[in-house]
């Protein structure tokens, strides 16, 4: 076989654009979906589509890369899936995917809400020594900063855990909403100046709607949960899917995921992202700030690249002749990846499924192809199999509106208009 060929195959191999993956007019906001946003969700109906084609009876699900919790919340409204866990390193995350997950009786919620709002009418100062966290007057109002300590200390009179959760979910996505932030990005960028003169976010409205707006997705959740009449055990763990995890041993019939699609410092900053209401909710700043270090690619590689993907070396090779330093940069966040693969073969079973949802970045003018870079990595382990991949629009995700491709201030490129889902199965052998 002439050498070009190893590079072709699993680009083209079973490779099919279909538009009944766009979802393009499909409410993404059902059930809990509504509760936060995340950085590059994923959407409910691919994660639903793909557990009703590969997930069997009595299925035990995984998502390593769980973020807000969207596949799982998926699991449970999926019959034959009874048990699912989900990872991931940001503490954000694991509230809002546990949150999400937590069937909780509406009325209940309702009742909590009214002894909030009451309690914070109550609570003229309240300090929470939020004035002393690191920029805190740069991000918000100080309006702002005063309600927000009322009402972080009105959740904190809540007994239930589960139900304070909830609340603390809504209040999270409250911070945003009332800080200075520019909306509609995923890192931290101020509003400009003159808008800033006249910003005067009302604090308890933007958290009343977005309580209401909530306790309204947990209904729809809360009944078709309990109309399957089934149990769901759920898993949450706090931990790096790079390393060996608490999940036991050929335990998992199927994964579905979104894993992130490169470097924290030139993608998505999930740690970023999360800083001011982790900070508010009282996170350690060390932890939040180690969730974008420990991101896939969040560190350097200077080793030589020894991963078994002719795809990924041609990237590598064409990225290195114009800057050798980003090169490294797309090496270590494979590397990482392939110390996840070897973390997911220990835990899935033998003839399960797995389901990548990926995008292909764009660096130094070089379209990254993850993949083929994935169906390679698993591929060259030999118990895999690559059945097919499929190409999606996108219609509604929510990505950075234009990045950077070139990492240069200024300087533009396209964003990712498709993604593509990636099936792999593992073999018994
Ligand atoms: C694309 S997001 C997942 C979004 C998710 N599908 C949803 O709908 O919300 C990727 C996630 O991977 C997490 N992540 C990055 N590196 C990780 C690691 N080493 N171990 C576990 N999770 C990691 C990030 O914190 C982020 O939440």
């Amino acid at each position: 076989m002439p050498e070009f060929m190893s590079v072709i195959p699993v680009t083209i191999k079973e490779m099919q654009r279909d538009s009944t993956w766009d979802f393009a007019t499909a409410d993404t906001k059902e059930f809990t979906h509504c509760f936060h946003s995340y950085p590059a969700m994923m959407i409910p109906q691919v994660a639903r589509k793909m557990l009703k084609i590969y997930g069997k009876q009595d299925s035990s699900l995984i998502d390593p890369f769980m973020g807000s919790g969207s596949v799982l919340v998926e699991g449970m409204l999926h019959e034959p899936i009874t048990s699912a866990y989900g990872l991931d390193i940001n503490p954000l995350a694991i509230l809002i995917a546990k949150t999400k997950t937590t069937p909780i009786k509406p009325q209940l919620l309702e009742n909590t809400f009214s002894k909030i709002l009451s309690e914070f009418d109550k609570k003229k100062n309240t300090d929470l020594g939020f004035y002393n966290l690191t920029n805190i007057k740069y991000w918000f109002k100080e309006q702002a900063i005063n309600d927000l300590s009322r009402l972080k200390s009105s959740i904190d009179e809540v007994d239930n855990g589960k139900i304070k959760n909830f609340f603390l979910v809504c209040f999270s996505e409250t911070t945003r909403k009332v800080s200075n932030t520019r909306p509609g990005e995923f890192k931290l960028y101020r509003i400009n100046e003159k808008k800033l003169a006249n910003y005067l976010p009302n604090t308890l409205e933007v958290f009343t709607h977005v309580v209401k707006r909530n306790i309204k997705g947990m209904h729809s959740f809360y009944s078709a949960f309990n109309y399957l009449d089934k149990k769901t055990a759920i898993n949450i763990y706090k931990e790096d899917s790079r390393t060996k995890t608490s999940i036991p041993s050929e335990s998992c019939d199927i994964l579905v995921t979104s894993p992130p699609y490169g470097d924290s410092r030139t993608t998505v900053a999930y740690g970023q992202y999360s800083r001011l209401s982790s900070q508010l909710l009282g996170y350690s700043y060390d932890e939040i700030r180690r969730v974008d270090q420990n991101g896939l690619g969040g560190k350097r590689s200077y080793k030589e690249n020894n991963l078994d993907s002719p795809h990924l070396q041609s990237a590598l090779d064409k990225i290195s002749a114009a800057d050798e330093i980003r090169a490294l940069d797309v090496l270590a966040f494979y590397e990482d990846f392939n110390k996840c693969i070897t973390e997911i073969d220990r835990i899935m079973k033998p003839n399960s499924h797995l389901c990548f949802v990926v995008g292909n970045r764009t660096v130094k003018g070089v379209k990254i192809l993850t993949n083929a870079i994935i169906a390679e990595l698993f591929e060259s382990r030999e118990n895999y199999s690559h059945l097919k991949t499929i190409i999606r629009k996108i219609p509604n995700k929510k990505m950075p509106k234009i990045n950077s491709p070139t990492n240069v201030k200024g300087v533009t490129g396209q964003t990712m208009d498709e993604e593509y889902l990636l099936i792999l199965k593992k073999l018994n052998c």
